[in-house]
């Protein structure tokens, strides 16, 4: 869990900006939440590696260093977290946002060394290239890996090996366990609901979870596959039901939780969103079990917690209020003795007929706990 600086700031992040999100991580709650870990994404690096080889900060927007940025960061009881390109260049550079060619590509051993001795705690290392051979992408993000390994740091590793060409999502075709800590299975999040652009484009909530969902076996403690980032707060297009869909789906799916919104300005709602301490629990819970769809209803998810523990998700995706409801046999129970306690609003719904109903707003979703 903790906060991204891509989707609100992109390339215009500076060392001023992370240090407001540290500080508003903690003064909001946020960090005392779980939100732990603060990572610059793209666009940190000055476009050319230093003399000895080194990548360096761009000197007018991170003028001290980020040594000294994680310093800040762990003096407010916060992880460091960086990003690198793992061929020859960044994603805004090989997209032409950014100048340079600063990948980590041929460089892993000193970038890694780099990273470690600056004081990262996570490295989120990004494809951006048009060879996505699966060779080459094991090769390459199985070097870093080793690198970082090497250095004795424990450094949260995070890698996308969607961002290359266009229609290719090879973070979905395989399984990255024991390569990384955690792995995208999709192109980039966007806020909102659904999109029609497919696959291989810019994709939506529901879009997110219809790709993520079969993927649950892959799952377990170390080894998550990553739906992307939280988008609560990000932008005005998500209604409020939208947004406790991303958190309950992200919850079900035992997805890390990286927020990416302005913390400095949030709103009290988009606050309460993601600090909602019962579905943080559930998200967070130590079994590490990914949720599945009940039957192949992409509405409805079932996920095993605990010692015995169960929650299920029942989400509306229709443009009106309904009730929805799940067959307690689908569950593997019997008789009517069972009630359904919403981690959302703490309401608790009693079983009867063999069923456990609900009435759903219009894209918004249930989160039961089972007793
Ligand atoms: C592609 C990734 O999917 C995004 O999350 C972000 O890291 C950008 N690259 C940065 O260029």
């Amino acid at each position: 869990m903790g906060w991204n600086s891509w989707n609100t700031f992109g390339c215009g992040i500076t060392e001023q900006i992370v240090r407001a999100q540290a500080d508003a991580l903690v003064s909001s709650g946020l960090r005392d939440a779980g939100y732990t870990y603060v990572v610059v994404d793209d666009c940190w690096m000055a476009p050319t590696r230093a003399e000895d080889g080194r990548l360096q900060a761009d000197p007018v927007r991170f003028p001290s260093g980020m040594a000294a940025l994680a310093d800040y960061v762990h003096a407010r009881g916060l992880g460091f977290g960086i990003y690198a390109g793992a061929r020859g260049q960044t994603c805004a550079q090989f997209t032409g946002a950014y100048p340079g060619a600063t990948g980590s590509g041929g460089h892993e051993q000193v970038d890694a060394r780099t990273f470690a001795g600056w004081g990262v705690d996570f490295l989120k290392y990004d494809w951006c290239s048009s060879d996505t051979s699966h060779g080459t992408q094991v090769s390459a993000f199985t070097t870093m890996r080793d690198a970082l390994r090497a250095t004795g740091r424990p450094i949260v590793y995070s890698i996308n090996p969607n961002s290359g060409v266009a229609g290719s999502v090879p973070g979905a075709e395989f399984d990255w366990g024991g390569i990384a800590t955690m792995t995208r299975a999709t192109n980039d999040i966007t806020a909102t609901w659904s999109t029609d652009s497919g696959p291989s484009g810019y994709q939506g909530v529901t879009d997110i979870v219809d790709a993520v969902a079969p993927l649950g076996s892959r799952v377990g403690p170390g080894a998550f596959v990553d739906p992307d980032m939280l988008v609560v707060g990000v932008g005005d297009t998500l209604t409020p039901a939208d947004e406790r869909t991303q958190m309950s789906m992200w919850a079900m799916l035992a997805a890390p939780l990286m927020a990416g919104n302005d913390l400095t300005t949030m709103s009290a709602r988009t606050r309460a969103v993601l600090a909602d301490a019962g579905v943080i629990g559930i998200d967070q819970d130590p079994r590490v079990q990914a949720g599945a769809p009940v039957g192949d209803d992409p509405e409805i998810f079932s996920r095993a917690l605990g010692d015995k523990g169960l929650v299920v998700s029942l989400t509306n995706r229709a443009d009106h209020p309904r009730t929805m409801s799940v067959a307690l046999a689908d569950l593997g129970f019997t008789g009517d003795t069972v009630v359904g306690v919403d981690a959302w609003t703490g309401v608790r719904h009693q079983a009867s007929g063999g069923r456990l109903s609900v009435e759903v707003g219009v894209h918004d979703t249930a989160l039961l706990r089972i007793e």
